[in-house]
């Protein structure tokens, strides 16, 4: 698989397999986000690889789950993810462009996994202020993401959309994702021009 193969066929996913990932995909895994750009090579991002199921569940409690569908795409049991990677911004080195670091190595990370065969959701809507104590994370650390991992239970279907960009659930529970297409949103040397 090629990286663009990987790019147009990396979808969120939502739903997984209860498969065990090896630990040794999972660290490639997050050595993906540790090599992203960084803007002035600060790099600010830190990262905690949770797999231990208990802690997995204490995870999956803060999360929330495609909003436009809810609740039909939170994982049901017996479906959640496998492994989480909780990403941090280290204040203490300097985050000059901290979110678009964070955001560089989640995207290395979701890529890396598709190349794997696993599925990913990258979630923001965490509830921070519960998750930071399950995991002792520190002061001078903020949780900037978390991603989730697992091998996929679904198949999603992305496809270009003239204007509604809503994603929704079809008769047969498949997920379609709307992309706005290529001519609406590249602009040859000028805004504008087509
Ligand atoms: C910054 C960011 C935050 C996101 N937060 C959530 C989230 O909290 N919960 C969720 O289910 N999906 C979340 N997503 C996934 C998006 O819903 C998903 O990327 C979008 O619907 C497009 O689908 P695709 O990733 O398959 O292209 C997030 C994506 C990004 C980039």
């Amino acid at each position: 698989m090629d990286v663009y193969q990987a790019i147009t066929a990396r979808r969120t996913i939502r739903r997984f397999q209860q498969k065990p990932i090896d630990p040794a995909v999972l660290e490639r895994i997050v050595n993906a986000g540790r090599v992203a750009p960084s803007g002035g090579n600060c790099q600010p991002v830190e990262f905690i690889l949770v797999t231990e199921p208990d802690l997995c569940r204490q995870v999956f409690a803060t999360t929330a789950w495609a909003g436009g569908v809810a609740p039909r795409r939170t994982p049901k049991p017996g479906q959640e993810p496998t492994a989480w990677v909780i990403v941090l911004l280290n204040s203490q080195r300097g985050p000059v462009t901290a979110a678009a670091d964070a955001a560089a190595a989640i995207e290395n990370m979701l890529l890396t996994a598709v190349e794997a065969g696993l599925g990913s959701c990258w979630i923001g809507s965490v509830q921070r202020n519960k998750l930071t104590p399950i995991l002792s994370i520190p002061d001078h650390c903020t949780i900037d993401s978390v991603v989730a991992f697992g091998y996929p239970d679904e198949s999603p279907m992305a496809e270009d959309t003239d204007d509604d960009i809503a994603y929704y659930l079809d008769d047969n529970d498949v997920l379609h994702v709307p992309k706005r297409k290529l001519k609406d949103v590249l602009h040859h040397q000028r805004y504008g021009s087509s």
